[in-house]
């Protein structure tokens, strides 16, 4: 009697769909019971059979079974699937995601390397316009008036105000802090400066300088060898070799620069030292009277001393680079192993 076969089968479907906790068992429940050819389609098919008057009752029964098992494999469906989803979310096997980290470029690297070493040496720091006027560029620093740093060839002037000026140096900033701090002044100036040059390998045209001052009762041109020897011992090393050379800037007198002893030749002679084994790095001097009286600070009361650093040109003793350029290109790949 059909109307017992579909009570068997709903007995049956009940049964086995309860025993499926996969989506393979799903699948065999499908093709057991509910494909063209499963069970559920072939007790359809005995409908012609049924007498007239037994149809509806018949047709009835079957419909109830056939869209409640369709619900419930449909549901069953959804659940498994969401199952299986959500633990392959978490499937440890798999290789874990890259995160890729922006880093400081290497030239403010060697900037904050530098400003921890001075500030460790009581130096605080200070900070100018990168367009300066004349008078802090050149005139406060003693330049004459036919200087030749002063010469277009040299020096980015402004179109208008022709007054101004992209400063050439960090040391206008002296003046500055010199106008407006109390005594003794103890005081480092890092920023960015400009000179109308030719790009090349050791030469830009915008670069990063350092710049320091002290100024005090009695300061000696031994504290200002000692100051950067100890710098530039904790920056390079113990061992590397430093030597003070006599040199000539309008805002110092007398004026020296720094040299170290060559990185890549170890001091022997090579292209990058013009084989000379020996690098400048700064240069320095005791403060210029007209310097201090530019500040407003009287130069037979007090006295100082400067000094100022290219920071490309340290970064690239820091890291071996024989280009400086290749600061600037933005190739990641240099970039990532500095
Ligand atoms: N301003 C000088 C330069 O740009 C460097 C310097 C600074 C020299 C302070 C002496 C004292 O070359």
């Amino acid at each position: 009697m059909i109307l017992d076969d579909i009570k068997q089968l709903n007995e049956t479907i009940a049964k086995r769909i309860g025993e499926v906790n996969d989506l393979q068992k799903l699948e065999e429940f499908r093709l057991e019971f509910l494909v063209k050819k499963g069970k559920m389609q072939q007790l359809v098919d005995r409908l012609k059979d049924v007498e007239k008057e037994l149809k509806p009752v018949v047709g009835k029964e079957l419909n109830i079974l056939k869209s409640k098992v369709e619900k419930q494999f449909n549901e069953l469906r959804e659940n498994l699937q969401n199952k299986a989803e959500s633990s392959s979310n978490i499937d440890l096997t798999l290789p874990g995601r890259r995160s890729f980290k922006g880093a400081v470029h290497p030239v403010m690297q060697t900037l904050n390397k530098m400003v921890e070493i001075f500030a460790d040496m009581g130096f605080s720091v200070a900070e100018g316009p990168d367009i300066e006027d004349g008078f802090h560029n050149f005139d406060s620093l003693n330049f004459p008036p036919d200087h030749p740093a002063r010469d277009m060839q040299d020096t980015f002037f402004m179109k208008s105000p022709d007054e101004l000026v992209l400063r050439t140096h960090t040391s206008p900033v002296q003046i500055r802090v010199m106008q407006n701090s109390e005594l003794p002044i103890r005081a480092i100036m890092p920023g960015r400066v400009y000179r109308n040059e030719a790009i090349s390998a050791r030469a830009l045209a915008e670069f990063y300088q350092i710049e320091g001052l002290y100024v005090d009762k009695n300061v000696t041109l031994a504290e200002l060898k000692s100051t950067l020897i100890t710098f530039a011992k904790r920056m390079y090393g113990e061992n590397s070799a430093f030597r003070f050379r006599p040199s000539f800037f309008p805002f110092t007198e007398p004026s020296a620069e720094l040299d170290i002893s060559c990185y890549i030749c170890g001091g022997k002679g090579c292209r990058i030292c013009k084989h000379t084994g020996w690098l400048e790095i700064a240069g320095c001097g005791m403060v210029h009277p007209n310097v201090l009286r530019s500040g407003g600070i009287d130069p037979d009361i007090y006295s100082g001393y400067a000094f100022g650093f290219g920071i490309d040109r340290v970064t690239l003793l820091r890291t071996g680079l024989d280009d400086i350029r290749l600061l600037y290109e933005n190739d990641v790949r240099i970039l990532k192993q500095l």
